[in-house]
């Protein structure tokens, strides 16, 4: 079997087209050793979903932690069963009609302009707000929140400057300290938000601890956000370099729903899950041994032409699209049905509102962050 050479996966080269990187692993060497980060690398589909499912062989565990993420059952089962119910389709739904306000200020206040910075005007602010909401964060600290939340944000991706860490050390330190004085207001006076229903299950002795109880506020915050902005503006960008796409929204019932499958499966804003492995096994004639780490690949495995045909084309009609961009198995996203929410509403409102959006620069710039995958700034004219 060839192998694939190295990449710099930080580099502008690579993360403006992982793909032609994934295509060859795929081809050639898809259970690849990664010398370079210490890990192996899964790219094809029928490799990673099995791998996302394997919870005897692989644990999603990362030293001490407290969030659901990072923890394999029983405790992974006790901290997601506290929080689903805010989460399923139905209760999603009825937020459908805030997103649409929140979508339609944020676009009123572009429109004047003339011009708009995707991801400060409409992007970051939507999902933020909603999470914000959500969690039960008051109206006066929103801005607050918003910034300290942005500190943590810029960290994820690699850390090149210290000044960075600092600042994610502080907008971690602001956070923790807010949400301590939010839970004991709400434990005082008790509301209809996401905090009030996790104190009353702590309370009904379905146990959960004051650090996991923090812990499970910063995963939904920085889950709730960081992935979103990227669904729309990656999504936006992919329905304006493929224009006659873009003209097919509003066009049929579903076309919404549909689209916003296929532009995750395009271009998914979550590349890769890490897990560490437990027992030794085989994959795909190599020797995966305890305690290795493995990348499973979704942005890879999501185009794999042995399941989507022509893969690299954006096709918004391509039924069934079972794509891995939420994952699949115990960890399955908890927010998807939220994220498919807003990513519908904000795409075919921006597009719907502003018929002749186009992009404004050739030169765009992705974060550096390879799991989180993200444009710097995405702007387009009105
Ligand atoms: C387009 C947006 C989103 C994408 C692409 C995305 C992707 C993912 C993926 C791939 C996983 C599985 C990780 C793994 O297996 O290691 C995951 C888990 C998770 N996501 Fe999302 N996510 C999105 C939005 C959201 C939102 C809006 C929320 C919350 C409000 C959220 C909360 C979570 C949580 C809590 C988990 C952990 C679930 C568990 O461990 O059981 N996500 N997400």
């Amino acid at each position: 079997m060839t192998k694939v050479a190295a990449v710099d996966w930080l580099s502008q080269a690579f993360l403006s087209d992982p793909y032609s990187h994934y295509k060859a692993l795929r081809e050639s060497d898809p259970v690849h050793w990664d010398e370079t980060r210490g890990s192996w690398l899964l790219t094809r589909y029928d490799q990673v979903a099995a791998a996302l499912r394997d919870d005897d062989n692989l644990s999603a565990e990362q030293g001490p932690a407290f969030s659901m993420l990072v923890t394999d059952p029983p405790d992974h089962t006790r901290l997601r069963s506290l929080v689903s119910k805010a989460f399923t389709a139905r209760t999603v739904q009825q937020l459908g009609g805030r997103i649409h306000q929140i979508v339609d200020e944020l676009l009123d206040a572009v429109a004047p302009r003339g011009e708009m910075e995707v991801i400060a005007d409409l992007a970051y602010p939507l999902p933020i707000t909603v999470i914000a909401e959500l969690i039960g964060v008051e109206p006066e600290r929103r801005d607050f929140f918003r910034r300290a939340s942005q500190k943590i944000a810029v960290a994820l991706g690699p850390i090149t400057d210290p000044s960075v860490a600092m600042s994610a050390f502080e907008g971690r330190t602001e956070l923790l300290q807010y949400f301590d004085e939010l839970i004991a207001k709400r434990r005082a006076d008790p509301r209809e938000d996401l905090i009030s229903a996790l104190l009353a299950a702590e309370e009904r002795g379905d146990f959960l601890s004051h650090q996991e109880l923090l812990g499970m506020l910063l995963l939904l915050l920085v889950g709730g956000h960081e992935t979103t902005v990227n669904l729309i503006a990656n999504g936006l960008l992919a329905l304006l370099r493929n224009r006659d796409q873009l003209e097919l929204l509003g066009t049929e019932d579903g076309i919404e729903k549909r689209a916003v499958e296929e532009l995750l499966r395009y271009d998914s804003p979550v590349q890769y899950s890490g897990r560490i492995v437990r027992n030794d096994f085989e994959m795909g004639g190599e020797t995966i041994r305890a305690g290795d780490g493995v990348r499973i690949i979704v942005g890879s495995a999501n185009r794999d032409p042995a399941i989507f045909a022509e893969p690299d084309t954006l096709d918004l009609q391509r039924d069934p699209c079972p794509h891995l961009a939420f994952g699949s198995g115990i960890h399955f996203c908890l927010g998807a049905q939220l994220a498919r929410l807003e990513g519908q509403i904000a795409i075919s409102a921006a597009v719907r509102r502003f018929p002749a959006l186009r992009l404004a620069s050739a030169d765009l710039r992705w974060r550096p962050a390879p799991v989180l995958r993200g444009l710097e700034a995405l702007p387009v004219t009105l």
